[in-house]
């Protein structure tokens, strides 16, 4: 391995901590930046500022071996060898993507290095923006600094660790061949494809992949809403579709539909960037609406059977946007749990990784009327319907028994079926789930 040093930019984020925790872990001197100082305060004490499984005995470990330094000073960055841009890029309202925070991080590193370097991008930018990039470092005379290479990630939360190390393939973009091989010497493990291609096509892979992911999300939730009207179970039909190797088993799980930081993003931005080109994309559009569709499934279900939803108390399992994270960002709890808030409804919130201690203060704001429970069970008592926002593991551990006994009306409404309808109708449980057969009276109110 190459006696390289490398900065991090964006380290107090996700995707920056992940990269510059796992750099650090494979020898690599690595310097994390990040504009956010109290963020940096608590990295150099070992403290993370999200949960991701793994990560804290990392970044502790590379502290210990001095391999790994988090910083707030730029200067610091002044005899890197390697940037690593993981700033982010948020979403505007009209669904462009923000780029700034990665074009202040690539100038910042060609204005303080002291020799030539390679800036890697790791965020997710839109297509065309390494060569725009690289332009502007011509036009402010920074072109001799540093040469960019477009090189994204593809980690999720709560396996971001397991995605380093064991990715599907590496994408490389770049207009300089010595560059590419550079950065698929840092780490490339055997037998992992590793496509060199140009700038543009390792961004639009990004893109493509994962809009890819959101639609196969919103057909199988398409055809979950024809198994409700014309008979069939979704789980099952998933199941077959899945096994044709053409099409894969992942991302065919019907349920309340995707959120995050990431899939909606991505797609807002894709669609976005056909219409910058004159384009439009209405398959994408489609997936958008069946997605936003989804989410009220749920609270339209729970009025169906509870009628007038003022007073009534909820029970709500699962906050983060998917299990093993704390991640709230575009999560589609919020505004199912604003929804019920809004009508009138009495919420009782219950997730394994998030606690009331860190439900962000902000959130108190919108919802100061929201109850916190520290188990299921607790969260269930004397309610009259509970709701499943989020397929986490403990709750498929669930004895069904105790949670009827401590529920005062017996109903769930299960936004990621996590159960089988027999075992619920057996248990006398009134169990809706999304495509679990005709749901005469599962209409979505429009
Ligand atoms: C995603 C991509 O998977 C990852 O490659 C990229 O780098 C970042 O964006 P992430 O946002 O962490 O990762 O979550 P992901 O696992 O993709 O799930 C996104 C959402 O889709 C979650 O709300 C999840 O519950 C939902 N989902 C996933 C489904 O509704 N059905 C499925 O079958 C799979």
């Amino acid at each position: 391995m190459p006696n390289l040093t490398v900065g991090v930019l964006g380290a107090g984020g996700h995707i920056g901590l992940v990269q510059a925790a796992a750099l650090a872990s494979l020898g690599y001197s690595t310097i994390g930046y990040d504009l956010d100082l109290g963020r940096v305060r608590d990295l150099q004490k070992g403290k993370l500022p999200f949960y991701e499984p793994e990560l804290a005995g990392l970044v502790q470990s590379g502290l210990k071996s001095k391999l790994l330094e988090f910083t707030g000073r730029v200067n610091r960055l002044k005899g890197i060898d390697l940037a690593y841009i993981c700033t982010s890029t948020p979403s505007l309202p009209d669904g462009r993507t923000e780029i700034l925070q990665v074009e202040n991080a690539v100038t910042a590193v060609a204005r303080t290095v002291q020799k030539r370097v390679i800036i890697v991008i790791k965020s997710t930018v839109p297509v065309g923006t390494a060569r725009r990039l690289s332009l502007l470092l011509q036009q402010q005379g920074l072109s001799e600094k540093a040469v960019l290479v477009s090189n994204p990630e593809f980690l999720s939360e709560g396996s971001a660790i397991n995605d380093f190390w064991h990715p599907a393939r590496i994408v490389i973009g770049s207009a300089e061949p010595e560059a590419a091989e550079i950065v698929a010497g840092i780490y490339a493990p055997p037998h992992v494809p590793v496509i060199k291609t140009s700038w543009e096509s390792a961004e639009l892979i990004k893109y493509a992949a994962n809009v890819f992911l959101a639609l196969k999300i919103s057909y199988i939730n398409l055809v979950a809403q024809l198994c409700e009207k014309a008979g069939g179970d979704i789980r099952v039909v998933s199941e077959g579709v899945g096994l044709d190797p053409r099409i894969g088993s992942s991302f065919l799980e019907a349920g309340i539909g995707f959120s995050g930081p990431c899939l909606e993003k991505d797609l807002r931005s894709l669609i976005r960037q056909f219409n910058d080109a004159g384009e439009e994309a209405p398959l994408l559009e489609a997936a958008l609406y069946i997605n936003q569709r989804q989410r009220y499934l749920v609270v339209s279900r729970l009025k169906k059977s509870l009628g007038e939803l003022k007073g009534k108390k909820i029970a709500v399992l699962g906050l983060a946007f998917k299990p093993g994270t704390d991640d709230l960002r575009d999560t589609h709890t919020l505004p199912v749990i604003e929804q019920l808030v809004s009508a009138g409804a009495m919420v009782t919130v219950h997730d394994p990784v998030l606690s009331e201690i860190c439900w962000p203060r902000q959130m108190n704001v919108f919802l100061p009327e929201l109850r916190w429970a520290s188990s299921p069970y607790e969260a269930a008592e004397g309610k009259d319907a509970l709701l499943i926002l989020t397929a986490c593991p403990e709750y498929r551990r669930i004895n069904l028994v105790k949670l009827k006994g401590c529920l005062a009306n017996p109903l769930i409404v299960d936004g990621r079926n996590l159960f089988s309808p027999g075992e619920m109708a057996a248990l006398g449980i009134e169990y809706r789930g999304v495509g679990l057969g005709v749901e005469t009276e599962a209409e979505v109110e429009r």
